[in-house]
């Protein structure tokens, strides 16, 4: 049986601290999308840990973790992150497969996605830059390499000629100023090294496990509104992050995904570019920014934040079927007096209340006010004991997308959950 945990919204709601607090109700947690552009924290004992190609069931005793064929890798950055979770203690080589399907994300991957944002100039993405764009354009191109690749003895003459195709791609760009010869040291390198860990061909991993009856938790990467069909395109990443993703990225039946958790931010928030309607240019926006410390874990950018936003909410519930909400960061919301929540859009000659491509380019939204609360609710573990107004936030919202919110999240510390 495959659950699936996954954002709601443009990222970065949360998901890594959850996915880490309910591991231990699985065997297995696995990556089905994305790559190193996500940035996933999780903290507990005063320590916090960001990864961004490893699931986030790596901190707990006996889960087995997968890299499913849907993810891109970088092996480079992987190897760090590697490093860096193994300094707490975690044997990482022991705890990891990757599917032989993924696909390898080359130095020139990064080059052609940063040489793409700058021919893009005002419209760029405002892509993290980790090549995802251009990893995921030669997979569908069937052009692209393979972990299995590294295993082939003609791998560096394979490598050779799909760069040989990026280096004029680069010249048409005429994006010349690097030093690949370096790049590519550190590339065969790190292929070395990560030709040592697990691999396997996780269709069938994952089938065997699905048989025997071990629980499985799909861990997704960006957000719905980040996804290349559903999102706010072409402001999205490059892959699908919704919950369909997760048969076509570790090769499961429909017929075996149970429980679609939804995670979302009391608030909203976005980093890069592109539409964001509920956007809080202000000191609002701003207040949000510093007390939910809303800077990117992968970049460091400062992120975008507003309202939390129905209208998407209630579509990305419907995409992907979420079968229970969890809401993060409430605790940033306290002190508020009066809170917002977007519920339509204004066009100017009509008002719409679904989420479409058109619709998102306004920042004319209808608004229902709602009562704030000032208590500290850091320090709470009950959940009748929030306060009324967060009450009365969350029936609101439950009735809005008939669903039921399962779990409040009160600050960044696996202690700081609340399950209903
Ligand atoms: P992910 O990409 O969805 O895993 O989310 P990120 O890790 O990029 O961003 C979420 C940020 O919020 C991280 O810094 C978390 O430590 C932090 N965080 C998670 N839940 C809460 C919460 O309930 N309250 C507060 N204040 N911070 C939280
Ligand atoms: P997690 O998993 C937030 C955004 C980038 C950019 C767009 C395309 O931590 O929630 P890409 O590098 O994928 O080509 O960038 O998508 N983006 C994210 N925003 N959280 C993420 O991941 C993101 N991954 C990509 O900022 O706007
Ligand atoms: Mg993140």
């Amino acid at each position: 049986m495959v659950d699936v945990l996954l954002g709601l919204q443009w990222g970065d709601e949360g998901k890594g601290k959850i996915a880490d607090y309910i591991t231990p109700d699985y065997d297995i947690v696995a990556r089905f999308q994305g790559g190193p552009n996500a940035g996933h924290t999780i903290a507990f004992g005063e320590k916090k840990y960001i990864l961004n190609t490893i699931p986030s069931g790596i901190f707990r005793e006996g889960c087995l973790n997968l890299i499913g064929n849907g993810v891109v890798v970088d092996p480079v950055r992987l190897l760090e992150e590697i490093k860096r979770t193994e300094i707490s203690g975690v044997s990482v080589k022991e705890k990891l497969i990757f599917s032989y399907r993924a696909n390898l994300i080359l130095p020139t991957h990064k080059l052609l996605d940063e040489a793409s944002e700058n021919a893009k100039g005002k419209s760029k993405i405002g892509s993290t830059l980790r090549g995802i764009g251009p990893t995921y354009r030669d997979k569908t191109g069937r052009s692209g390499l393979k972990m299995y690749h590294l295993f082939s003895n003609d791998f560096k003459q394979v490598y050779k000629k799909v760069v040989n195709r990026h280096l004029a791609l680069l010249e048409h760009y005429k994006f010349t100023d690097f030093d690949l010869v370096k790049e590519e040291t550190a590339f065969f390198e790190a292929c070395e090294i990560l030709k040592q860990y697990q691999f396997a061909n996780i269709e069938y991993l994952v089938h065997n496990a699905i048989r025997e009856g071990k629980k499985i938790l799909a861990e997704g990467a960006q957000g719905t509104l980040l996804d290349v069909d559903f999102g706010s395109y072409p402001y999205v990443t490059s892959s699908n992050t919704i919950s369909g993703a997760v048969c076509t990225g570790l090769g499961v039946a429909p017929k075996h995904i149970n429980k679609v958790k939804g995670i979302f931010k009391a608030y909203c928030t976005r980093v890069g570019s592109g539409p964001f309607p509920t956007e809080l240019n202000d000191e609002m926006g701003e207040r949000l920014r510093m007390v939910g410390n809303e800077f990117g874990a992968t970049t460091g950018r400062p992120r975008r934040c507003g309202w939390l936003d129905l209208v998407a909410l209630q579509y990305a519930v419907m995409i992907n079927g979420v079968d229970e909400l969890y809401m993060m960061k409430t605790d940033v919301l306290s002190g508020i007096d009066k809170l917002h929540v977007g519920t339509a859009y204004d066009l100017g000659n009509k008002i719409v209340d679904h989420f479409h491509s058109t619709s998102l380019e306004t920042n004319k939204v209808i608004y229902s006010e709602m009562e704030g609360w000032n208590e500290d609710i850091t320090q709470l573990v009950a959940f009748e004991k929030l306060p009324k107004s967060l009450h009365n936030y969350i029936d609101f919202l439950e009735e809005k997308t008939e669903t039921q919110v399962k779990l409040v999240s009160v600050g960044p510390d696996r202690s700081q959950t609340i399950v209903r």
